[in-house]
């Protein structure tokens, strides 16, 4: 008796749960035509992708991603703390997948990134003792990580963000490890090791604050270096994480000409439009009151439609922008798919509830995807 109520109690939920599963499915809308379509000719449309996608657990975000997509980015499974977490241990599980899912459905597929101060693991900068290596050793440890990790994925990853954020923002160099040891040449041998490793993928610089004139010019002048160089330059990322008030637009189209001149594609690598606002330098007293807490989080129970639309207006100036550029521009990458996925959630403050995406935390397109498609229709 206990069994067949059991049974027949389990019937009932798994029904609820099928209906459940499928309204669900069928609400995630199907716009036509979609982003990708959209931007056909003007340039490629791109999303960061995590673990769940590559992995294949977000069944509904891997949809969205194949609807409207056509570019995808790894947004933490290549960096070295992950793909060689300790020196000569590869983990590539992870990579590969990233790789198999954007060939199987014909995208273009974007390597982030080889030589970058942050995600590094310790052990790349420091000998057994825990002291710094020499610059030969250094060197030696960036060629072996970019031709392993470039050679793995050779005709198969179509660009790499070869170094990032080398800069400040006033254009001076960023004091990394990489810096310190072998001195700004590690921006050349990055590239070059890149170059050996695949000579037909795309190589890039990508950085963040690129509307700052410092850091502007400082770009400019490290592309054309290399160019005099005879080192191999295909694209400049210009990150793309922006807020309500930065930057402004008519400085980032500076940079978008400044870039463009150097012969070299623009691409906008990383964006996302975050709501929320960033810390000054409160002291740790003030920033654990409840106040300054609610202060920093004023979303977390929604987001009010004045808001929202400076928001959508903001995603529509930029893409506009873009627009106008499609000829040096060739691709627009968004940094995640659905504002549940978003790192803006934790970063600069952990827990906070942010919206810069273009798809909801109920896998909904907002409506500034459609507003975003109709934008094409007077650029042909
Ligand atoms: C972020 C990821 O989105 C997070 O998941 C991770 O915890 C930290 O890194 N600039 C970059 C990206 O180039 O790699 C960063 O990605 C965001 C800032």
């Amino acid at each position: 008796m206990k069994t067949n109520r059991w049974k027949s109690k389990m019937w009932f939920i798994a029904m609820l749960l099928t209906v459940a599963l499928t309204s669900c499915n069928s609400t995630v809308t199907e716009q036509t035509p979609t982003l990708k379509d959209a931007y056909q000719g003007m340039f490629v449309i791109g999303t960061a992708l995590n673990k769940g996608h590559n992995y294949g657990t977000d069944t509904l975000g891997i949809n969205l991603i194949k609807q409207h997509f056509n570019s995808i980015v790894a947004e933490n499974c290549m960096k070295s703390m992950h793909i060689q977490p300790t020196e000569g241990v590869f983990f590539f599980d992870e990579a590969d997948k990233f790789v198999e899912f954007g060939e199987a459905n014909n995208m273009n597929i974007i390597g982030h990134t080889l030589i970058w101060h942050s995600q590094a693991p310790d052990w790349f900068f420091v000998d057994e003792d825990g002291a710094d290596v020499t610059r030969e050793v250094m060197i030696e440890r960036m060629r072996n990580h970019i031709h392993t990790v470039v050679g793995r994925y050779k005709g198969r990853v179509d660009g790499w963000d070869v170094v990032n954020e080398a800069f400040m923002d006033d254009g001076s160099w960023r004091n990394t490890k990489f810096y310190e040891i072998i001195g700004g040449e590690y921006i050349k041998l990055a590239f070059q090791f890149a170059n050996e490793a695949d000579p037909d993928a795309e190589l890039y610089y990508n950085d963040y604050a690129m509307s700052a004139e410092g850091k502007r010019n400082g770009v400019v002048e490290l592309v054309k270096q290399l160019q005099a160089a005879g080192v191999r330059v295909d694209g400049i990322g210009m990150q793309g994480h922006m807020g309500m008030d930065y930057p402004d637009i008519s400085e980032f189209e500076k940079s978008i000409k400044a870039f463009a001149a150097l012969d070299v594609n623009v691409m906008i690598t990383e964006m996302d439009i975050t709501l929320l606002p960033f810390p000054g330098d409160e002291t740790a007293e003030v920033s654990l009151s409840a106040e300054y807490q609610e202060k920093m989080n004023p979303y977390a129970a929604g987001l009010p439609d004045n808001i929202n639309a400076a928001w959508e207006q903001r995603y529509i100036d930029y893409f506009q922008l873009f627009l106008n550029y499609s000829d040096n521009i060739s691709r627009v990458t968004l940094w995640g798919l659905t504002d549940a996925d978003t790192w803006r959630n934790n970063w600069p403050i952990e827990g906070r509830t942010d919206y810069p995406l273009l798809f909801g935390r109920d896998y909904q397109a907002k409506p500034v995807v459609e507003k975003l498609i109709e934008l094409t229709n007077n650029n042909e």
